[in-house]
């Protein structure tokens, strides 16, 4: 099917219930519907959106486009939770039915403010020459969860010196003001951020570009989002156009941080360290950030990319978020750790101990699609050692420690059903053992894993397509062994 302009734009209400029963179906047909991610009852899922704990519940949003696995008119869909565990489908929160958002209600954050949750996000519209012309919006959502928009936006104009690439808004509170800052791009084709003020969220002051060390770092900047941990300010953003260097920035866009003293928000300035990607895998972006009532700072992604396809577009949907999870800082770094609350998924529970060698090595009880392992590798005097998993005859993940060039590399070639990708199938991240030890810590769905290494030093997540009979778990070591202690809960 060609998707044309006209099918791409079409609002939901437009659209027969033959056609959506059609689409339905399609999806619950999937062999790769996950079984604990946020996924799409049906089309595609991108970037979280309004992330925040409001009225004693967690909520979270996520750009939308409900009849297929393409990037067509974007909404807001709303799913809640009391546990960031079990998430409740709650429809949809934000539709493009205004002038400001025509072509879209693109992403945006939200913020608590007089009982009410405002989400403010980026009204996307095209002209009849299809120029864009963002704006910036406000929705309100109350406790009882109904949502209204302003009948105009709150910002209508990009600052002169900007292009039309101006998206995203993240909104903080310092004292009485809030403060927001936006994706951008120069005139002269570079990515930044910029900065509002504002007193009550209705009227908004350009306070200019934040600068930083990155000039030239990319062509635009998306999804920003600021906030301070320990002392220490965070910059989070998406570059788009930067090239592969190393190991490093190995998808087709980014999604990083710089880490620094906090922003001064009148000389408009950010003093930090170097640009770290918050993960290493195949299908991360646009990551989104909250705080909640216990202080804790959280972290949800999309696993995804703009501009690849995924074998599940043939069945009408594409792309999942992340499991939510807590950073603190160490060391001048981000430390990223599954939040805890994931552990109320754990059932059946099986642990091994065990001397790894040169033949693979399969445990009883260690299979499965859905579930939680802990793996810490020691006495290590092999030349690489790792896990294999998903694994039938044909299929196989792996991840593998090099000892000697001291690397963690994930491999999805022979994961099963391949992504139409032309980034690769090896992705790589530099990392020491500790006290000669490393642990590794994976959380596998139907169809993705997520990786935390070293108790979340480095994160790799990654979509993969095995098929359902794929449920072995296999560890492996050559040139020497290596001790393994391992638990597994399944999910
Ligand atoms: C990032 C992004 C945002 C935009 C949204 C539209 O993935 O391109 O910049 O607001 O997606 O869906």
């Amino acid at each position: 099917m060609e998707w044309t302009k006209e099918l791409l734009y079409r609002q939901l209400e437009e659209v027969s219930n033959e056609e959506l029963a059609v689409l339905k179906s399609k999806v619950d047909n999937c062999p790769w519907r996950q079984s604990f991610h946020i996924q799409p009852n049906t089309g595609l899922l991108n970037d979280p959106n309004g992330f925040s704990y409001f009225n004693g519940e967690y909520h979270l949003f996520y750009q939308w486009f409900p009849l297929g696995p393409v990037h067509g008119l974007k909404y807001w869909y709303h799913v809640k939770s009391k546990d960031l565990v079990h998430w409740e489908n709650d429809g949809i929160g934000v539709k493009p039915n205004k002038y400001y958002d025509s072509h879209g209600a693109y992403s945006g954050s939200a913020i608590e403010h007089k009982n009410n949750l405002y989400l403010l996000y980026t009204g996307n519209t095209r002209d009849e020459h299809w120029v864009r012309h963002p704006f910036q919006c406000i929705a309100i959502m109350g406790k009882r969860g109904g949502i209204t928009k302003l009948d105009t936006p709150v910002i209508s104009d990009v600052p002169h010196g900007y292009t039309d690439h101006f998206r995203d808004p993240k909104v903080w509170k310092v004292g009485e003001l809030f403060y927001a800052i936006i994706g951008a791009q120069r005139s002269n084709k570079t990515g930044c951020v910029v900065l509002y003020s504002s007193p009550d969220l209705f009227k908004w002051t350009f306070e200019g570009e934040i600068r930083t060390k990155m000039d030239s770092f990319g062509y635009m900047w998306e999804c920003p989002d600021y906030f301070e941990l320990q002392n220490q300010g965070v910059l989070i953003f998406s570059p788009q156009g930067i090239e592969p260097e190393g190991d490093k920035y190995q998808n087709i866009y980014q999604s990083g941080y710089v880490l620094g003293k906090k922003l001064d928000l009148l000389q408009k300035v950010m003093e930090h360290g170097e640009f770290i990607e918050l993960d290493r895998g195949f299908d991360f972006y646009a990551p989104q950030t909250t705080i909640d009532s216990s202080g804790r700072r959280l972290l949800v992604g999309w696993m995804g990319l703009p501009e690849i396809k995924y074998p599940t577009d043939q069945n009408g949907w594409a792309h999942c978020l992340t499991i939510p999870r807590e950073l603190s800082v160490q060391n001048g770094k981000l430390i990223q750790q599954p939040v805890k609350e994931l552990e109320s998924l754990r059932k059946q529970e099986a642990r091994t101990k065990n001397i790894i060698n040169s033949e693979l090595k399969m445990i009883n009880s260690f299979t499965g699609t859905s579930y939680e392992m802990i793996c810490e590798f020691k006495n290590i005097d092999a030349s690489e050692f790792g896990i294999e998993f998903r694994t039938s005859k044909k299929e196989k993940t792996v991840l593998t420690y090099d000892v000697i060039e001291k690397k963690v590399i994930l491999d999805r070639t022979f994961s099963g059903k391949t992504i139409d990708s032309p980034f690769g199938t090896i992705r790589k991240c530099s990392q020491e053992l500790k006290q000669d030890k490393i642990k590794i810590h994976m959380f596998v769905d139907v169809s993705s894993v997520e990786i935390f290494i070293n108790d979340g030093e480095e994160v790799i997540t990654s979509r993969i397509f095995p098929k359902g009979e794929s449920t072995g778990i296999r560890f492996f070591a050559s040139r020497g062994s290596v001790k393994l202690q391992a638990v597994k809960w399944d999910y």
